[in-house]
């Protein structure tokens, strides 16, 4: 069955312990938390302060999504906030095998993250490293953009990748996901979708996350 992970970043701000309290009692298996530095990405979002009151009340797993650059400066400080995954992306990393190795060493399960634009080919020599993949399914930095629908190929090879190295890597995928593009993705084989404004901007956010989980039923 496929999993939901709400990303926080399309939430309200100004009630953000309530949102993450919908979440908690939703069928969502993890909360998704953005942080951006205005270098990587055109965005600046939230740092470790605000992760840590989330971790506080949150009763699932932080998946943290490092949108900076040189992100293995930060493991220390993420796994301090409370996070459960350290999501990090392979364009923002000099020594990708050597913060890989200090995300697991830290107890956090480590994620690598690829662009639109960047080959899913080029994990090949650390995939069987890796708790997690997350494919970004728009260019990052911000919430409520189109999906771009060649991402369905690239988690069909990124699910020949992992089965042919052994990796028990999951597949998560990030940005623009809805009930029309949801569909395909599960069925090329995807693991966990991010979903933002799809849940925050519904009129009832604890059925949306209940629907998205319901189509692959
Ligand atoms: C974008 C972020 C996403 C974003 C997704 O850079 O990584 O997690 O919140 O938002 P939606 O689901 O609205 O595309
Ligand atoms: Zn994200």
């Amino acid at each position: 069955m496929i999993q939901v992970a709400p990303s926080l970043l399309a939430a309200d701000f100004a009630r953000l312990g309530e949102e993450v309290s919908m979440v908690n009692k939703s069928r969502a298996s993890l909360i998704h938390i953005d942080v951006m530095d205005g270098m990587f990405v055109p965005n600046i979002t939230i740092g470790f302060p605000v992760i840590k009151s989330i971790s506080r009340i949150a009763e699932k797993p932080l998946d943290v999504h490092m949108m900076v650059c040189d992100p293995g400066r930060y493991v220390d400080q993420v796994r301090e906030a409370g996070a459960e995954i350290m999501n990090v992306h392979w364009e923002a990393c000099t020594h990708l095998d050597s913060v890989i190795r200090s995300i697991r060493s830290a107890g956090m399960k480590a994620a690598v993250t690829l662009n639109p634009a960047t080959p899913v080919m080029l994990l090949r020599d650390v995939i069987r490293d890796l708790d997690m993949v997350l494919l970004m399914s728009v260019n990052p930095g911000f919430g409520g953009q189109n999906f771009i629908p060649n991402t369905v190929r690239k988690v069909r090879e990124l699910r020949s990748l992992i089965a042919e190295s052994g990796s028990e890597a999951v597949i998560e995928i990030d940005g623009g996901v809805n009930l029309e593009t949801a569909p395909a993705l599960i069925e090329a084989g995807a693991d966990i979708l991010v979903a933002g404004s799809y849940v925050f901007r519904a009129s009832d956010p604890f059925k949306a996350i209940s629907d998205l989980i319901d189509l692959s039923e």
